[in-house]
């Protein structure tokens, strides 16, 4: 019996792998996923599996672990990768690791927020030209973001919150849906409870903060995109697949909306045809919770969801039931 880790994390969370009292078994290329033919070797007998975004686990992957499986410590907030039913039909935990990355990844999202209303990348690639330039009052001229533009936020949980906290302090007016946005503490932020039609006609920048889910599957389409205001900008830091990516092109490709900002795509690591010559994107390799001790966190606590299913107790942050 051993704990599995499909990827070597930050020193501090893989030492703590290491510590576990059992023997780590760990995919030895730090950069990439193990192949899945090595996966399933790799994770028979174990009795716990640290898994990341990357790794599929499905009923075929629990079997090859076999019945000595006890928890699945998925390494990251999203836990669309793993079957929550085959897990829980063969008494497996299955644990996430929410909360540690709220602060990184609304940071990312703001970022992107910036980046695509002021042109900054396409800006950057300007000056990096060389071509010989003079300011211009018309030169790369772009959304205010400060002082009343409208943020929508689609999904108001932990990092949505931690957008709206942001989007506040920049004098955004905010709206947003889901649970939370009649709360006390979106009350605190100004934000307004809305629908998503409404939130998608008023707002300048939409961002996106609801997990992937079956009803979340490809929520903006090429009608929610159309319903946008035609300056409007599109950030996504959630998942790829809650876009119809290639409605998300055309829309970009044609003036539907103004401009997009993209950490997760629909078949990560492939992006659509045509998304990768638009100049109106900002396009990043999925590094939303990319900080050094966000991700120090992440893997402490994924780690602390094994050591504690080890031991008997209850984990400490077990998926939430939907
Ligand atoms: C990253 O995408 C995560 O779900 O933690
Ligand atoms: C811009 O650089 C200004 O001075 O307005």
């Amino acid at each position: 019996s051993h704990v599995y880790l499909s990827r070597q994390l930050t020193p501090p969370a893989t030492a703590a792998a290491r510590d576990l009292g059992l023997p780590l078994v760990m995919h030895d290329d730090p950069d990439t996923p193990p192949s899945r033919e090595r996966l399933l070797r790799d994770v028979a007998g174990a009795a716990a599996l640290i898994t990341l975004l990357t790794d599929r686990v499905d009923a075929e992957l629990l079997d090859a672990a076999g019945p000595g499986l006890r928890i699945v410590a998925n390494c990251a907030v999203g836990f669309d990768n793993v079957d929550l039913a085959a897990a829980s039909a063969r008494g497996v935990v299955v644990t996430n690791t929410p909360g540690v990355l709220d602060e990184a990844t609304a940071d990312l999202a703001f970022a992107l927020v910036l980046a695509t209303a002021r042109r900054l990348v396409e800006a950057d690639r300007f000056v990096r030209g060389g071509r010989e330039w003079i300011w211009g009052p018309q030169s790369f001229v772009g959304l205010d973001v400060s002082g009343g533009a409208t943020l929508g936020i689609v999904g108001l949980g932990r990092i949505g919150m931690a957008v709206a906290r942001r989007a506040a302090a920049f004098g955004m007016r905010i709206l947003a849906t889901g649970s939370r946005a009649t709360g006390e503490e979106a009350r605190r932020y100004g934000v307004a409870a809305a629908d998503l039609p409404r939130l998608l006609a008023e707002s300048d920048v939409v961002s996106l903060h609801c997990p992937l889910t079956p009803d979340t599957h490809h929520l903006i389409g090429a009608a929610e995109l159309a319903a946008m205001k035609p300056t409007a900008i599109l950030v996504n830091t959630a998942r790829g697949p809650v876009v119809d990516e290639a409605a998300l092109v055309t829309a970009l490709e044609t003036g539907v909306i103004a401009a997009a900002g993209l950490d997760v795509y629909e078949d990560e690591p492939r992006l659509h045809p045509g998304l990768r010559a638009l100049d109106n994107t900002v396009l990043l390799p999925h590094i939303g919770s990319a900080g050094r001790a966000t991700r120090d966190a992440m893997g402490l606590l994924a780690v602390d969801n094994v050591r504690a299913v080890l031991a008997g107790e209850p984990p400490r942050t077990p998926v939430p039931r939907r």
